[in-house]
């Protein structure tokens, strides 16, 4: 789904057609806030789930709130762009608030995976904050690892982090 692809010339569609994959595909031009609860209401499900559209953390946030609805028990879900303090403050409500889910490290950057191990058993409620210090050292981390001028001391952290990922 992306309502924007005409400002692309649909080159994605155009180039899965001359793959012949376009098949495969069921494309909806419009909003995630529109095709989600759609797809829903079609009774749809799956297995993987892959959020990269509106990176604004209401965007974002439910975008999750319904992929989690269409989501297979065991399935995943990708979270693209964890230098962005929305996905990170995202990340952070799924650590805090949803036991139902666990977060599986991977080789992968700038991406954070989780997987469906159960059922969601908080009653209507339930809140655990979700700002922590942590998550926002942590942006401001990865903000100052990537951005600006390159130097060793930048160079050596990059390496120490992705040694302890
Ligand atoms: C960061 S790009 C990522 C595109 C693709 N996943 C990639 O990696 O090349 C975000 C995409 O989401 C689309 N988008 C933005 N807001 C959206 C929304 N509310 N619903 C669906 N798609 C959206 C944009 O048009 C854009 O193509």
């Amino acid at each position: 789904m992306d309502p924007f692809q005409g400002n692309y010339q649909n080159l994605a569609m155009k180039n899965l057609k001359a793959l012949g994959l376009d098949q495969f595909v069921d494309f909806r031009a419009d909003y995630s806030h529109n095709v989600l609860p759609q797809l829903y209401k079609e009774k749809r499900s799956f297995d993987f789930i892959f959020i990269d559209g509106d990176h604004k953390f209401d965007g974002e946030f439910v975008d999750f709130y319904y992929s989690d609805l269409l989501l297979n028990n065991k399935g995943y879900i990708l979270l693209h762009d964890t230098w962005m303090r929305t996905t990170r403050l995202v990340m952070s409500f799924i650590n805090s608030n949803r036991p139902d889910y666990r977060y599986i490290k991977t080789p992968l950057r700038n991406f954070a995976l989780y997987q469906k191990i159960g059922e969601d058993k908080r009653n209507g409620m339930h809140f655990r904050e979700f700002f922590t210090t942590k998550s926002l050292m942590k942006h401001h981390g990865i903000t100052w690892l990537t951005t600006g001028k390159q130097n060793l001391l930048k160079k050596m952290a990059f390496k120490i982090k992705d040694m302890i990922k």
